[in-house]
């Protein structure tokens, strides 16, 4: 199986963002030790704080967000970083090429029941004109991510990454301590019957999707004339590898439970790096109005509505709202 470093220069990838890649994968490969530890060493339950977005963070949260941060920064290759945990970006190298946003743990809610949970980031070049301090350097769409990737703390710690020459999956192997190449240009079946949504929100949702997903629940008696199978990890690490694995549709779309949140996801640290993944695949990574990935951010913490997995359900799922 090959190394990682091999498989990146195969594909073309600059030594120094090889150099960074390696920084962050030693960050996950610590945030995996440490949830592998967190019951032994007084790591499960909440904080008393609140981040940025209004949610408590779980002690594992602040834990992996200052491991990430702390090794990224201190490797001098980005200009600075933004986090889901952090009121803002932070600055780090003024000569630094590259901006990292991460989201440190996704999936919090799974932590105290040792459920699924990943790290997810989304590398972007540094505009070289801008200070550091600036946070409207990370004002770029997901088209000009140069990688992206999640780490998967599963039963098997997995790298899935891409850097623009399709997406491949990697497995930590700890008998030599690095990630392996197991699958190279994984591709997400364009037909499936399997979706991902959070059903609890069905009477928020607007009228097409629940259109849409009244049509899958009816299966072979309905329109769609087959029956489709129902999954919710709640983490979207897990979802979207899941659908990267057998395909799928996975949605949050935009509900009205809280008017002043119609959408959940984040698009610099979630559904941006996803639908990289997704597109690397052969996926199709939307909103009910577009593509993802054409976005141009307002905000380092904007949230989005998110369509994502195979291709033609995608489609299909669009067709609801025209
Ligand atoms: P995070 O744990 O980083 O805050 O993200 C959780 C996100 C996403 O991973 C998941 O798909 C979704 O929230 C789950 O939402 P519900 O709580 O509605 O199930
Ligand atoms: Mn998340
Ligand atoms: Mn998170």
């Amino acid at each position: 199986m090959q190394r990682l470093s091999p498989a990146l220069r195969q594909d073309n990838v600059p030594e120094d963002l090889i150099s960074l890649i390696k920084t962050i994968l030693a960050a996950t490969k610590e945030i995996s030790f440490r949830v592998s530890q967190a019951h032994l060493g007084g790591l499960m339950g909440s904080t008393l704080d609140e981040n940025i977005q209004g949610e408590i963070q779980k002690k594992l949260d602040v834990v992996a967000n200052e491991l990430f941060k702390d090794i990224v920064l201190e490797s001098g290759f980005v200009k600075a970083i933004s986090s889901e945990e952090e009121d803002t970006s932070v600055a780090g190298n003024p000569v630094g090429k590259y901006l990292v946003s991460f989201d440190p743990l996704d999936g919090s809610s799974n932590i105290d029941i040792n459920s699924l949970i990943g790290t997810i980031f989304s590398i972007h070049k540094a505009p070289e004109d801008m200070d550091p301090s600036n946070p409207d350097m990370f004002k770029q769409s997901g088209d000009h991510q140069v990688c992206a990737g999640y780490v998967l703390y599963g039963p098997a710690t997995m790298l899935v990454m891409t850097t623009g020459k399709g997406t491949h999956f990697y497995v930590l192997d700890r008998t030599h301590g690095g990630y392996l190449l197991v699958h190279r240009n994984v591709q997400v079946p364009t037909d499936t019957q399997e979706f991902a949504i959070n059903m609890s929100n069905q009477r928020f949702w607007q009228e097409p999707m629940k259109n849409y997903i009244k049509d899958l629940i009816d299966g072979d008696t309905g329109p769609r004339g087959k029956n489709f199978n129902m999954r919710w990890i709640a983490a979207m690490v897990g979802d979207i590898h899941r659908v990267l694995c057998r395909g799928g549709l996975f949605t949050y779309p935009t509900d009205s439970k809280n008017p002043e949140q119609p959408n959940k996801l984040r698009l610099m640290y979630e559904a941006n790096p996803m639908s990289f993944l997704i597109e690397q695949a052969g996926g199709l990574a939307m909103t009910s109005k577009g593509r993802i990935m054409d976005i141009e951010p307002t905000s380092i913490h904007q949230r989005v509505e998110v369509i994502m997995g195979s291709k033609n359900e995608v489609e299909a799922c669009l067709t609801y709202y025209k």
